[in-house]
Protein backbone atom coordinates (compact mmCIF):
# COMPACT_ATOMS: atom_id res chain seq x y z
CA UNK A 1 0.00 0.00 0.00
CA UNK A 2 2.63 2.76 0.53
CA UNK A 3 4.80 1.60 -2.34
CA UNK A 4 1.78 2.66 -4.31
CA UNK A 5 1.55 6.10 -2.48
CA UNK A 6 3.37 8.92 -4.80
CA UNK A 7 5.16 12.08 -3.48
CA UNK A 8 5.53 14.94 -5.90
CA UNK A 9 8.49 17.78 -4.46
CA UNK A 10 8.68 19.79 -7.89
CA UNK A 11 11.66 22.31 -7.08
CA UNK A 12 11.41 22.94 -3.40
CA UNK A 13 13.96 24.60 -1.26
CA UNK A 14 13.75 23.40 2.10
CA UNK A 15 16.80 25.65 3.43
CA UNK A 16 18.87 25.04 6.15
CA UNK A 17 16.80 23.55 8.68
CA UNK A 18 14.98 21.38 6.24
CA UNK A 19 17.46 18.41 7.72
CA UNK A 20 15.97 19.25 10.83
CA UNK A 21 12.52 19.23 9.06
CA UNK A 22 12.90 15.84 7.62
CA UNK A 23 14.71 14.20 10.80
CA UNK A 24 11.80 15.36 12.68
CA UNK A 25 9.66 13.66 10.05
CA UNK A 26 11.32 10.72 10.17
CA UNK A 27 10.46 10.11 13.49
CA UNK A 28 6.82 10.50 12.22
CA UNK A 29 6.92 9.01 9.00
CA UNK A 30 4.02 7.34 8.97
CA UNK A 31 1.76 10.53 9.34
CA UNK A 32 4.12 12.74 7.49
CA UNK A 33 3.33 12.89 3.54
CA UNK A 34 1.26 9.83 4.44
CA UNK A 35 -0.41 10.41 0.57
CA UNK A 36 0.31 12.01 -2.47
CA UNK A 37 0.80 15.57 -1.49
CA UNK A 38 1.88 17.43 -4.61
CA UNK A 39 4.57 20.00 -3.29
CA UNK A 40 5.39 23.10 -5.52
CA UNK A 41 7.90 25.84 -5.70
CA UNK A 42 7.89 26.39 -2.18
CA UNK A 43 10.06 27.51 0.61
CA UNK A 44 10.38 25.24 4.10
CA UNK A 45 12.60 26.84 6.39
CA UNK A 46 13.78 27.53 9.99
CA UNK A 47 16.35 30.38 11.09
CA UNK A 48 19.19 28.88 12.09
CA UNK A 49 20.00 26.91 15.72
CA UNK A 50 15.70 26.16 15.43
CA UNK A 51 15.10 23.01 15.85
CA UNK A 52 12.05 20.13 16.27
CA UNK A 53 9.81 22.08 13.77
CA UNK A 54 7.70 19.84 11.80
CA UNK A 55 4.99 20.04 9.03
CA UNK A 56 2.84 17.18 8.32
CA UNK A 57 0.52 16.79 4.87
CA UNK A 58 -1.79 15.10 4.57
CA UNK A 59 -3.66 13.05 1.18
CA UNK A 60 -4.10 14.51 -1.61
CA UNK A 61 -3.17 17.95 -0.57
CA UNK A 62 -1.68 20.90 -3.12
CA UNK A 63 0.64 22.79 -1.71
CA UNK A 64 2.53 25.41 -4.10
CA UNK A 65 4.84 28.49 -4.07
CA UNK A 66 4.05 28.45 -0.11
CA UNK A 67 6.36 30.05 2.01
CA UNK A 68 6.72 28.60 5.48
CA UNK A 69 9.38 30.15 8.20
CA UNK A 70 10.04 29.17 11.61
CA UNK A 71 11.33 31.58 14.08
CA UNK A 72 11.64 29.42 16.85
CA UNK A 73 11.32 25.82 18.33
CA UNK A 74 9.08 23.07 18.73
CA UNK A 75 6.70 24.10 16.76
CA UNK A 76 4.35 21.83 14.65
CA UNK A 77 2.09 22.49 11.40
CA UNK A 78 -0.03 19.75 10.35
CA UNK A 79 -2.59 19.90 7.22
CA UNK A 80 -4.82 17.65 6.80
CA UNK A 81 -5.88 15.95 3.33
CA UNK A 82 -7.56 17.02 0.44
CA UNK A 83 -6.17 21.15 1.55
CA UNK A 84 -5.49 23.57 -1.42
CA UNK A 85 -2.76 26.30 -0.21
CA UNK A 86 -1.28 28.13 -2.88
CA UNK A 87 0.92 31.23 -2.57
CA UNK A 88 0.39 31.29 0.87
CA UNK A 89 3.23 32.76 3.90
CA UNK A 90 2.89 31.17 7.23
CA UNK A 91 4.82 32.16 9.73
CA UNK A 92 6.12 31.12 13.19
CA UNK A 93 7.67 33.07 16.21
CA UNK A 94 8.68 31.51 19.46
CA UNK A 95 8.38 28.29 20.68
CA UNK A 96 5.24 25.48 20.46
CA UNK A 97 2.57 27.14 18.45
CA UNK A 98 0.15 25.01 16.40
CA UNK A 99 -1.15 25.07 13.52
CA UNK A 100 -3.77 23.31 11.95
CA UNK A 101 -5.70 22.90 8.61
CA UNK A 102 -8.70 20.49 8.51
CA UNK A 103 -9.71 18.10 5.71
CA UNK A 104 -10.93 19.75 2.51
CA UNK A 105 -10.00 23.60 2.96
CA UNK A 106 -9.04 25.34 0.61
CA UNK A 107 -7.13 28.71 0.27
CA UNK A 108 -7.35 30.45 -2.84
CA UNK A 109 -4.27 33.19 -2.81
CA UNK A 110 -1.94 35.03 -1.03
CA UNK A 111 -3.31 34.21 2.38
CA UNK A 112 -0.89 34.77 5.76
CA UNK A 113 -0.82 33.14 8.89
CA UNK A 114 1.46 34.46 11.44
CA UNK A 115 1.52 32.07 14.88
CA UNK A 116 3.32 33.46 17.73
CA UNK A 117 3.71 33.44 21.42
CA UNK A 118 3.19 29.54 21.93
CA UNK A 119 -0.41 30.20 20.59
CA UNK A 120 -2.50 28.35 18.22
CA UNK A 121 -4.56 28.67 15.01
CA UNK A 122 -6.88 25.64 14.04
CA UNK A 123 -8.80 25.82 10.79
CA UNK A 124 -11.44 22.67 10.60
CA UNK A 125 -12.62 20.93 7.51
CA UNK A 126 -14.28 22.43 4.56
CA UNK A 127 -13.30 25.82 4.83
CA UNK A 128 -13.53 28.19 2.16
CA UNK A 129 -10.75 31.39 2.23
CA UNK A 130 -10.89 33.96 -0.77
CA UNK A 131 -7.54 36.11 -1.14
CA UNK A 132 -5.91 38.26 0.59
CA UNK A 133 -6.73 37.18 3.93
CA UNK A 134 -4.45 37.70 7.18
CA UNK A 135 -4.53 35.33 10.50
CA UNK A 136 -3.04 36.05 13.02
CA UNK A 137 -2.74 34.90 17.16
CA UNK A 138 -0.80 38.11 18.62
CA UNK A 139 -0.14 41.41 18.00
CA UNK A 140 3.06 40.54 17.92
CA UNK A 141 4.22 43.89 19.86
CA UNK A 142 2.97 44.67 23.11
CA UNK A 143 0.83 47.37 24.45
CA UNK A 144 1.42 48.11 28.06
CA UNK A 145 -0.42 50.24 31.03
CA UNK A 146 1.07 52.87 33.47
CA UNK A 147 1.96 49.34 35.46
CA UNK A 148 4.21 48.03 33.00
CA UNK A 149 1.38 45.11 32.68
CA UNK A 150 0.58 43.85 28.98
CA UNK A 151 -3.17 44.48 27.76
CA UNK A 152 -2.90 42.97 24.43
CA UNK A 153 -1.84 39.09 25.40
CA UNK A 154 -2.05 36.41 22.57
CA UNK A 155 -4.89 34.32 22.33
CA UNK A 156 -5.78 31.26 20.21
CA UNK A 157 -8.06 31.65 16.90
CA UNK A 158 -9.70 28.74 16.07
CA UNK A 159 -11.92 28.72 12.60
CA UNK A 160 -15.06 26.40 12.33
CA UNK A 161 -15.65 23.62 10.07
CA UNK A 162 -17.35 24.66 6.78
CA UNK A 163 -16.63 28.14 7.24
CA UNK A 164 -16.23 30.68 4.35
CA UNK A 165 -13.84 33.66 4.93
CA UNK A 166 -14.54 36.39 2.06
CA UNK A 167 -11.62 38.48 0.69
CA UNK A 168 -9.72 40.91 2.40
CA UNK A 169 -10.88 39.35 5.98
CA UNK A 170 -8.50 40.16 9.14
CA UNK A 171 -8.87 37.16 11.66
CA UNK A 172 -7.26 38.67 14.92
CA UNK A 173 -6.04 37.19 18.21
CA UNK A 174 -9.04 35.35 20.52
CA UNK A 175 -11.37 35.00 17.04
CA UNK A 176 -13.85 31.99 17.31
CA UNK A 177 -15.57 31.67 14.72
CA UNK A 178 -18.42 28.52 14.63
CA UNK A 179 -19.29 26.35 11.99
CA UNK A 180 -20.93 27.13 8.88
CA UNK A 181 -20.26 30.79 8.88
CA UNK A 182 -20.40 33.35 6.43
CA UNK A 183 -17.71 36.17 7.23
CA UNK A 184 -18.00 39.14 4.42
CA UNK A 185 -15.32 40.66 2.18
CA UNK A 186 -12.61 43.06 4.12
CA UNK A 187 -14.31 42.33 7.67
CA UNK A 188 -12.44 42.44 10.64
CA UNK A 189 -12.80 39.36 13.26
CA UNK A 190 -11.62 39.74 16.65
CA UNK A 191 -14.32 37.80 18.82
CA UNK A 192 -16.26 34.47 19.66
CA UNK A 193 -18.67 34.31 16.96
CA UNK A 194 -22.14 32.12 17.18
CA UNK A 195 -22.72 29.01 14.62
CA UNK A 196 -24.45 29.73 11.25
CA UNK A 197 -23.84 33.47 11.28
CA UNK A 198 -23.55 36.10 8.40
CA UNK A 199 -20.68 38.43 10.04
CA UNK A 200 -19.77 41.93 7.79
CA UNK A 201 -17.54 44.92 8.65
CA UNK A 202 -14.84 46.20 10.64
CA UNK A 203 -15.44 45.05 13.38
CA UNK A 204 -17.45 42.06 12.42
CA UNK A 205 -21.66 42.31 13.54
CA UNK A 206 -23.94 39.15 12.66
CA UNK A 207 -25.84 40.86 10.33
CA UNK A 208 -28.02 37.14 9.76
CA UNK A 209 -28.30 33.92 11.86
CA UNK A 210 -29.24 30.11 11.30
CA UNK A 211 -27.61 30.59 7.99
CA UNK A 212 -25.45 28.25 5.85
CA UNK A 213 -23.23 28.08 2.45
CA UNK A 214 -23.11 25.96 -0.38
CA UNK A 215 -19.54 26.18 -2.41
CA UNK A 216 -21.97 25.57 -5.68
CA UNK A 217 -23.67 28.49 -7.37
CA UNK A 218 -27.03 26.48 -6.85
C1 LIG B 1 -21.50 38.91 2.92
C2 LIG B 1 -21.84 38.60 1.47
C3 LIG B 1 -21.47 37.12 1.18
C4 LIG B 1 -23.30 38.88 1.17
O1 LIG B 1 -24.23 38.08 1.85
P1 LIG B 1 -25.82 38.40 1.72
O2 LIG B 1 -26.54 37.35 2.52
O3 LIG B 1 -26.19 38.58 0.29
O4 LIG B 1 -25.91 39.75 2.54
P2 LIG B 1 -26.52 41.15 2.10
O5 LIG B 1 -25.90 41.66 0.86
O6 LIG B 1 -28.01 41.05 2.21
O7 LIG B 1 -25.97 42.07 3.30
C5 LIG B 1 -26.42 41.96 4.65
C6 LIG B 1 -25.94 43.19 5.39
O8 LIG B 1 -24.49 43.13 5.49
C7 LIG B 1 -23.88 44.25 4.82
N1 LIG B 1 -22.68 43.72 4.15
C8 LIG B 1 -22.60 42.78 3.20
N2 LIG B 1 -21.32 42.51 2.90
C9 LIG B 1 -20.56 43.31 3.68
C10 LIG B 1 -19.17 43.47 3.86
N3 LIG B 1 -18.29 42.75 3.16
N4 LIG B 1 -18.74 44.37 4.77
C11 LIG B 1 -19.64 45.10 5.50
N5 LIG B 1 -20.98 44.96 5.40
C12 LIG B 1 -21.43 44.09 4.49
C13 LIG B 1 -24.93 44.75 3.86
O9 LIG B 1 -24.75 46.10 3.58
C14 LIG B 1 -26.21 44.49 4.66
O10 LIG B 1 -26.32 45.49 5.64
P3 LIG B 1 -27.78 46.00 6.19
O11 LIG B 1 -28.41 44.79 6.84
O12 LIG B 1 -27.43 47.09 7.14
O13 LIG B 1 -28.51 46.45 4.96
C15 LIG B 1 -21.12 39.52 0.46
O14 LIG B 1 -21.50 40.88 0.71
C16 LIG B 1 -19.61 39.44 0.48
O15 LIG B 1 -18.90 40.00 1.33
N6 LIG B 1 -19.10 38.73 -0.56
C17 LIG B 1 -17.69 38.54 -0.75
C18 LIG B 1 -17.46 37.09 -1.06
C19 LIG B 1 -16.03 36.85 -1.43
O16 LIG B 1 -15.10 37.46 -0.92
N7 LIG B 1 -15.87 35.94 -2.37
C20 LIG B 1 -14.53 35.60 -2.85
C21 LIG B 1 -14.46 34.14 -3.22
S1 LIG B 1 -14.14 33.12 -1.80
Amino acid sequence: MKQRIKHLFLNNKFLNSCYTLFHHNKIHSGILLRSSAVLKNNKIFQIKNCKKNSVLIGFNSHIQNTIIVFHGNDNQITIGDNVSLINATIKIFDDKNIIRIGNNTKMSNAISIYSLEGHSIIIGTDCLFGEKIEIRNSDSHSIINSKGIRLNPANDVVIGNHVWVGRGCLILKGTNIGNNCVVGANSILTKNYNEGSLLVGSPAKCSNQNINWDINRI
